[in-house]
């Protein structure tokens, strides 16, 4: 069934709502013993609920864990270790998204945006890398996004966070592939999870902004894409096959439109490819 012998373990971030529940749920469909981090104890209530409505309650278990907690993370890594001795795959997938525009983001959002999408994914990672150095093999699934090859107007505090990731995890697939440790980019269009409720919804321009009317129509445009984004089940049971396959690749972007965004940018002159993204924002 998947490329791990005995019982495969897997440690997700984020693992209280949107991707991270339900990549939770898959892996432990698939046999793995799934240590869900979760940074709000109360969110284990609905971890659990999930796990038992999936019948795998016995496959998951809950532990606190805020990526951006020194103790907790070291904490967390120490305890997978004595628990189970191993760790196979871990998912990077905790996220927050804060939109605005360059000019009027204050500071305090920049660094809270990245200390918890590049910072925290950081921390996480250095923490059971010797772990799977050890054991020699594991593999760490990155949850990028489109926003992590494609910049879009209003998002730049999430964009810059996403790719400082893909060029973090370019990096690290390199320096960890001689210990038989796998690094694998997965970047999602939009998905209808809730993250598009918490920081997006915040975006708002400074009285009298000059961006006024450029925040209307990337509020729309996002609104739109949140109504219309995939069914999120897509991209966990993408992760569970990822972390069971043999040779995965090391990019995967869905959906479709995603793949052709990711396509266009590539082949076109730089120039054309924002005239064309400007010219989608502007669509009613
Ligand atoms: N949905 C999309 O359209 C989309 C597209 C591309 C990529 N992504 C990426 O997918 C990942 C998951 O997002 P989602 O869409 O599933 O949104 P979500 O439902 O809001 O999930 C985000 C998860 O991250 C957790 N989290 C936030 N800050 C944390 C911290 N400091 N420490 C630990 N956990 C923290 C949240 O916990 P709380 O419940 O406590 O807030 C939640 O469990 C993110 O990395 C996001 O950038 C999403």
């Amino acid at each position: 069934m998947n490329t791990w012998q005995g019982n495969p373990v897997a440690l997700v971030t984020g693992s209280s709502s949107g991707f991270g529940l339900l990549i939770s749920v898959e892996l432990a469909r698939r046999g793995f013993d799934v240590i869900a981090g979760i940074r709000r104890m109360e969110a284990e209530a609905v971890v659990m609920e999930a796990a038992a409505q999936a019948g795998v309650q016995g496959k998951i278990h809950c532990i606190r864990l805020d990526v951006t907690e020194n103790d907790d993370v070291t904490e967390a890594a120490a305890l997978i270790f004595r628990r189970h001795g191993r760790l196979d795959v871990l998912v990077n997938n905790a996220g927050t998204a804060y939109g605005g525009f360059v000019e009027e983001v204050p500071a305090r959002i920049w660094q809270e945006q990245m200390d918890t999408n590049f910072h925290g994914m950081v921390r996480v990672t250095q923490a059971v890398l010797p772990i799977m150095r050890e054991q020699g093999k594991g593999r760490i699934i990155q949850m990028s996004s489109i926003s992590g090859r494609v910049g879009f107007p209003g998002y730049a505090p999430y964009a810059s966070s996403k790719f400082a990731l893909e060029g973090f995890s370019e990096c690290l697939a390199l320096e960890a592939r001689p210990f038989g440790i796998d690094v694998v980019l997965v970047e999602p269009g939009a998905y209808g999870t809730p993250i598009w409720d918490k920081g997006f919804t915040q975006m708002s321009a400074a009285k009298r902004s000059p961006y006024q009317s450029m925040l209307e129509k990337v509020l729309a445009f996002s609104q739109k894409s949140a109504r219309q984004g995939g069914d999120p089940r897509e991209v966990a049971k993408l992760v569970a096959h990822i972390a069971c396959m043999k040779r995965p690749a090391f990019r995967y972007a869905l959906p479709r439109s995603t793949r052709l965004t990711l396509h266009a940018k590539a082949l076109l002159p730089g120039r054309l490819f924002q005239n064309i993204i400007a010219s989608v924002l502007k669509r009613p």
